[in-house]
């Protein structure tokens, strides 16, 4: 059986950080109060006129081409998770497949908010899997900044701008992708969406008025669906793979909230030294938290350790993937 391997892994966040100092100048907020409730110190976020997602998703895929020594020639395909894409067509995959010189390959976008990568990881697999193609890149980015409402305590304090990316190949040995499975339930739109911009609320000057191009989000029920599930779906997962919570070397949790991560690791019977954190010093990137984890922990990870990557998103989404690095 062939599988896919992740053969590289790269992360690009713009330089501009937002600490919470600078947002307690902004909203009725504390450095105390986001550092405590969402473990939260600062986040980058990226500036400028008519800059957007694929500007850092250009920058993470030509970083993960030169690592991996790899022709943009070679790729076959590029799959970009977002829901903040530059534009609402074309799609951002695109913008970034040409800037990077990938040619006239297939490129979509595909949108499952923060579980967006465990989505695109689960469908970019697929096509290394049949053999249809040998080199995949699959990117997950997000410029949360742009559709962040900066008087809305509630919410911009949680959310970052990043990208990551990685490289799937075939693997005869068993390594790479071995599992994974998602899930979704629309009946959660209430609880966390962005209501206008769309084609239900396309945009008009009362919703801009009303500051509906903004996400919206019931954060206690998102905290409490975002638990049960991600730990749910963990669990299937190593499960059906009949893996113990001691065989597991990492658990890649999506980057919502500190507290999440650890009542996640918590039901999963794992210990904090085995779960990936960096959303200290990017907050929530949305489709890019997993690859920035793994780009961060990069050098930590050994041949044959088992992570299971786990996210939750607006949607609902949720989903979860066995690597065997
Ligand atoms: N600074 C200071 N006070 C605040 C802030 C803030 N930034 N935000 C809210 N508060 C206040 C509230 O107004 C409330 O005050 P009140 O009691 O006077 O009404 C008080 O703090 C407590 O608010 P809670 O909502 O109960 O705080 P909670 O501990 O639940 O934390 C949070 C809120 C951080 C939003 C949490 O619920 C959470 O992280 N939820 C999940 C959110 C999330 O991850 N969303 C995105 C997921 S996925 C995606 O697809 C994008």
């Amino acid at each position: 059986k062939i599988t896919a391997a992740i053969t590289g892994v790269h992360g690009y966040v713009p330089d501009y950080i937002l600490t919470n100092e600078e947002l307690s100048t902004m909203v009725d907020t504390s450095d105390e109060w986001i550092t405590s409730r969402t473990g939260i110190k600062e986040r980058h976020i990226l500036k400028g006129e008519g800059q957007g997602t694929s500007v850092m998703g250009i920058e993470a895929v030509k970083g993960l081409l030169a690592k991996t020594n790899t022709k943009p020639e070679e790729i076959d395909l590029l799959l970009c998770a977002t829901v903040t894409p530059d534009y609402v067509f074309p799609s951002t995959a695109n913008l970034i497949a040409t800037a990077c010189g990938l040619g006239h390959v297939p490129s979509f976008d595909l949108g499952a908010a923060c579980s967006g990568f465990v989505y695109a990881l689960t469908i970019g697999s697929q096509f290394i899997e049949t053999g249809k193609y040998r080199k995949v890149i699959v990117v997950g980015a997000d410029k949360m900044s742009s559709i962040v409402d900066y008087q809305d305590r509630t919410t911009c304090v949680l959310f970052g701008d990043g990208a990551g990316a990685v490289l799937l190949e075939p693997n005869a040995d068993g390594y790479g992708i071995v599992d994974s499975k998602v899930y979704s339930d629309g009946a959660g739109v209430q609880h966390l969406y962005q209501k206008a911009g769309g084609s239900k609320y396309p945009p008009t000057l009362e919703t801009v008025q009303n500051r509906e191009h903004f996400a919206r989000q019931e954060g206690q029920a998102v905290f409490k669906f975002a638990v049960v599930r991600m730990a749910e779906v963990a669990a299937e997962i190593m499960e059906r793979n009949q893996l113990t919570s001691e065989e597991i070397a990492w658990l890649v949790p999506h980057q919502a909230n500190k507290r999440i991560i650890d009542a996640t690791a918590q039901r999963m019977g794992i210990g904090p030294e085995k779960v990936m954190l960096n959303i200290h010093k990017y907050g929530n990137t949305t489709a890019a938290t997993i690859p920035l984890c793994l780009w961060d922990y990069e050098s930590q990870l050994k041949k044959g350790d088992n992570l299971v990557l786990a996210a939750f998103g607006g949607g609902f989404t949720w989903g979860a993937a066995l690597v065997k690095w």
